[in-house]
């Protein structure tokens, strides 16, 4: 048989007993480590492999390109066929559906997001910017928002930048300080970023994330493979890109409470990355996320070498876990071990520190949530082979892959539609009134989602992100994203509302939203 899965378990490998991961509880995220060559990217596949069979689309970013042979059919190699055997059943090689996205289109379709969609708290970390300047951005933002203007790409972000500082002396009375020279360091990181190819990403058309939510005909999910070869040459571009994706999942998907499977699941690898010298106001937006997700079918499974790369907070919202070897030969090192040791349920048959350093390759301990949504006691554990190919697929077979996607078409070509740049050039040729005093709302952009969109504006988001025209959301979606909002961010919420109100009701609704907008971001950086 092609798979020893059974109803609403997948098989991950062999103990003294079959060891499954269920898929009620696949919401409950996960954690794959364990120390270079161990089987963390072998063990990944088997999940994603499962998942799919599920009919639970996955998305995960392959760093080294040898996840990408999951689109094609495994070969039976000896010691494939051998472990099968040991495991108790017959190889049998299968592929699965895979779409490839790559932020810089070069090995997959292309993933973008607008400016406006990224935020001004994600943003700034992408930009390094430091407190002063990412108050400067915030602005940036909201006198946008003021003047109808739609950030969508980054020269979008430099005329606003530009305008900024032209009417830098009006801004300070209305908002604080906008000096030229910060303005002028901010362009210069902007100019970093577009030599790190971030223009190709911040374009449209946005990624839809419903592209992410597919099965194929056979009603097995369809695994999202993002190229993250060159992404991976700037950590942080990567790390914040991922986190991008997660809040955005977030924000869009429906409230579901614990469904039977996951909607999605999404693994996050280097996931160190993400958590290393983040400041601690991110630290908190992520391990918010992580929490919240969960509730709308999502799991995160990270993989990283030690579970301390993990913060206790995050690692305490874990529940499957699987261990790879990890080397003691430091005592550091041991340390390291003893820790990683720690972070199972016990079982008393097993020296768990001791086992994890003499783990074999595609062998670990494994633990996963269980009846009652309990850790199970840790097993020591033989990781059944994947179905499809371990290693990479070739630039052919990825290119055959890409020609057959069933969103080809959709995302080829960019769309550079009006937006800031535009209207402020347009501007230039005009006499145009400067910010906050009204006069250039009348040729303001129109405003596209009407009550909706505005609804949207307001509400802001975990990461003070908004949703530009053309991702509407529907009424239910807004109203779970306002309540979420609310009670993870009750002060942050009562304190923008109450500033909204009180601003918002003197000066009109656009105002209104927008200040409640920048006010949010502001407040959730600190
Ligand atoms: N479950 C398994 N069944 C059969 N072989 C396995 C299994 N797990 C690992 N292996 C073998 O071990 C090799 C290394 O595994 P893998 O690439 O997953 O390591 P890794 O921990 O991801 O390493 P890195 O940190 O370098 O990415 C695989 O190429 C495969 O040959
Ligand atoms: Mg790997």
């Amino acid at each position: 048989m092609a798979d020893l899965d059974q109803d609403g378990k997948i098989f991950v490998g062999k103990s003294g007993k079959p060891e499954y991961l269920t898929l009620h509880y696949g919401n409950r995220h996960g954690l794959v480590t364990g120390a270079t060559g161990t089987g963390k990217t072998v063990t990944l596949q088997v999940m994603a492999e499962g998942f799919a069979r599920a009919g639970v689309p996955v998305f995960a970013a392959d760093i080294k390109g040898d996840l990408s042979g999951i689109a094609a059919v495994g070969d039976a190699r000896d010691a494939f066929v051998k472990r099968a055997k040991e495991l108790g059943f017959a190889y049998e090689a299968d592929e699965f559906s895979v779409v490839f996205w790559d932020v810089f289109g070069e090995q997959g379709h292309p993933v973008r997001a607008t400016i406006s969609e990224m935020g001004p708290l994600l943003l700034s970390r992408l930009m390094d910017l430091n407190d002063v300047q990412e108050g400067v951005l915030n602005i940036a933002f909201r006198v946008a928002d003021e003047q109808g203007l739609l950030l969508l790409d980054l020269k979008d972000l430099r005329a606003m930048l530009g305008f900024i500082a032209e009417h830098a002396a009006e801004l300070t009375t209305q908002y604080g300080n906008v000096s030229k020279a910060t303005i002028g360091t901010m362009q210069r990181q902007l100019l970093v970023l577009e030599n790190q190819g971030a223009a190709k990403f911040f374009a449209e058309p946005a990624l839809d994330l419903k592209d992410f939510m597919k099965v194929d005909r056979d009603g097995r999910g369809i695994i999202s493979i993002l190229a993250a070869d060159k992404l991976m040459e700037n950590p942080r571009l990567y790390a914040t890109f991922l986190l991008w994706l997660l809040s955005e999942l977030f924000e869009v998907l429906p409230e579901v409470g614990d469904p039977d499977k996951p909607k999605l699941v999404f693994f996050f690898d280097e996931a160190h990355l993400l958590f290393n010298d983040a400041p601690k106001a991110l630290l908190e937006k992520v391990e918010q996320v992580v929490r919240l997700i969960r509730s709308k079918g999502v799991g995160v499974y990270f993989v990283t070498q030690n579970p301390l790369d993990v913060p206790d907070k995050v690692l305490a919202q874990l529940g499957n876990r699987v261990q790879h070897a990890l080397r003691a030969f430091t005592p550091r090192d041991q340390k390291a071990v003893r820790a990683a040791a720690e972070t199972f349920r016990a079982n008393p048959k097993l020296d768990t520190a001791t086992v994890i350093s003499e783990l074999g390759k595609g062998e670990a301990l494994v633990s996963f949530l269980e009846g009652n949504g309990t850790p199970s006691m840790v097993e020591r554990c033989m990781v059944r082979p994947p179905s499809a190919r371990v290693g990479p697929v070739t630039s052919e077979e990825r290119a055959a892959i890409v020609r057959k996607s069933p969103l080809k078409g959709k995302y080829d070509q960019t769309v550079d539609s009006e937006s800031a740049y535009e209207v402020l050039m347009q501007r230039t040729h005009q006499t145009a009134a400067p910010a906050g005093t009204g006069g250039a709302q009348g040729e303001a952009a129109p405003q596209e989602g009407g009550l909706l969109g505005s609804i949207g504006g307001m509400l802001g988001s975990i990461f003070g992100t908004s949703r530009p025209r053309g991702q509407r959301l529907s009424t239910g979606q807004l109203i779970t994203r306002e309540i979420t909002r609310s009670v993870t961010n009750k002060l942050a919420g009562q304190v923008a509302s109450s500033i909204g109100k009180s601003i918002g009701g003197s000066m009109g609704g656009s105002v209104g939203r927008a200040i409640v907008r920048g006010t949010l971001g502001g407040i959730l950086r600190r």
